[in-house]
């Protein structure tokens, strides 16, 4: 009898518990309103398509931001990857980094096409698209390497840094 009882209430607490807490879940608003452009990066065509396609979603101002996004919990972990990912590398703000900063950055990225760490595996099942073929990966690396070369040096002391 007491069990029953016990029994009841508890499925009773997880029936009213688990809606309850994800609708409460709702009330925290994340900043879906993507920050302005501040230089964003200048590639050619091809590369830049292949960028917007694979990085801009968590590496520019210009985020998509899928139905899925505004509902919690789900949305805090976009809005984790997207924080993040601005925060490391931003294109849509690249005009305004220092030229060994885009260096810098430009070196971390091949790094990570290479380890093919980035988009991140969670993302690629989720956007098929953003997959880099070999090709891509290829085109990209090759105008990276042309745009290191570019970077103008600043002076022995920031070289020292790289
Ligand atoms: C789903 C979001 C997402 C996408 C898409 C994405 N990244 Fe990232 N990226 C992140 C996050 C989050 C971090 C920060 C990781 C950290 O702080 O440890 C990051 C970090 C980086 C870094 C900094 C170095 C490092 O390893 O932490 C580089 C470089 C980078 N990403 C390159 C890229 C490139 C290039 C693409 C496209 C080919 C891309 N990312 C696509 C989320 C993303």
């Amino acid at each position: 009898m007491t069990e029953d009882f016990e029994m009841r209430k508890l499925s009773q607490a997880i029936l009213i518990g688990i809606p309850g807490a994800l609708l409460i879940a709702q009330f925290r608003t994340i900043q879906w309103a993507n920050p302005p452009l501040k230089g964003d990066l200048v590639a050619p065509p091809q590369i830049k398509t292949r960028l917007r396609q694979a990085c801009y979603d968590c590496h520019s101002n210009e985020t998509q931001w899928p139905w899925y996004s505004y509902i919690a919990p789900i949305s805090w972990l976009v809005e984790r990857d997207v924080e993040g990912g601005r925060r490391q590398l931003n294109f849509s703000e690249w005009g305004s980094y220092y030229p060994t900063t885009r260096k810098r950055k430009l070196q971390w990225v091949e790094r990570t096409l290479h380890g093919e760490t980035m988009p991140p595996w969670h993302y690629r099942i989720l956007h098929p698209g953003a997959s880099l073929t070999p090709q891509d990966l290829a085109e990209l690396e090759k105008w990276m390497e042309s745009e290191i070369a570019e970077q103008p040096q600043k002076s022995s002391e920031n070289n020292m840094e790289n």
